[in-house]
């Protein structure tokens, strides 16, 4: 981002992934873009960047949102989780989830897909069908890789003995 000159700068202070961090950044950049260029973490995607496709999907104040959709601004005083931050010690389950069972193809829009369905496990721990047609309804894939993906919610739930 070096070579871009913005005259208004802020300190963003955050804690990205259970660590405080702050960085100085213009305002009105989207949190997706801070995060992959000001902190190399890369695994949240921008396809879309208009809040359609869930590839940029994160946790913020631990609700799942379109990082590409929260200016710096907003983000400010919060706590973040990105897909790195789910496996600091060890693969999180869903995300072992997603590998066992055939999750992903291109694997682009993977990191949203693992972030929506940790936030949906998160907030119901015993989701319907039509709950997790909800959770992934914001998560597209192209290449409609879908089987899998539901395949691993599914295992995921299976682990878990419900
Ligand atoms: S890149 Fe954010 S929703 Fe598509
Ligand atoms: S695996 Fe390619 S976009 Fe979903």
């Amino acid at each position: 981002m070096s070579a871009l000159h913005y005259e208004n700068l802020m300190t963003l202070s955050v804690r990205i992934n259970d660590e405080k961090v702050e960085v100085k950044v213009p305002p009105t950049l989207s949190l997706a873009v801070i995060l992959r260029n000001y902190f190399q973490l890369t695994g949240t995607k921008i396809a879309c960047g208009i809040g359609r496709c869930g590839a940029c999907s994160i946790l913020l104040d631990d609700e799942l949102v379109n990082a590409c959709l929260v200016m710096a601004y907003q983000a400010n005083g919060k706590s973040i989780t990105t897909i790195e931050g789910l496996s600091k010690l060890s693969l999180d389950e869903v995300q072992e989830a997603f590998l066992k069972q055939g999750g992903y193809q291109c694997g682009y829009c993977t990191p949203g897909m693992i972030m929506a369905v940790k936030a949906m496990f998160d907030r119901n721990p015993h989701p319907q069908e039509s709950d997790i047609e909800e959770a992934l309804a914001g998560n597209l894939c192209r290449c409609t890789g879908y089987g899998g993906i539901l395949r691993a919610v599914k295992y995921v739930m299976n682990q878990k003995h419900y």
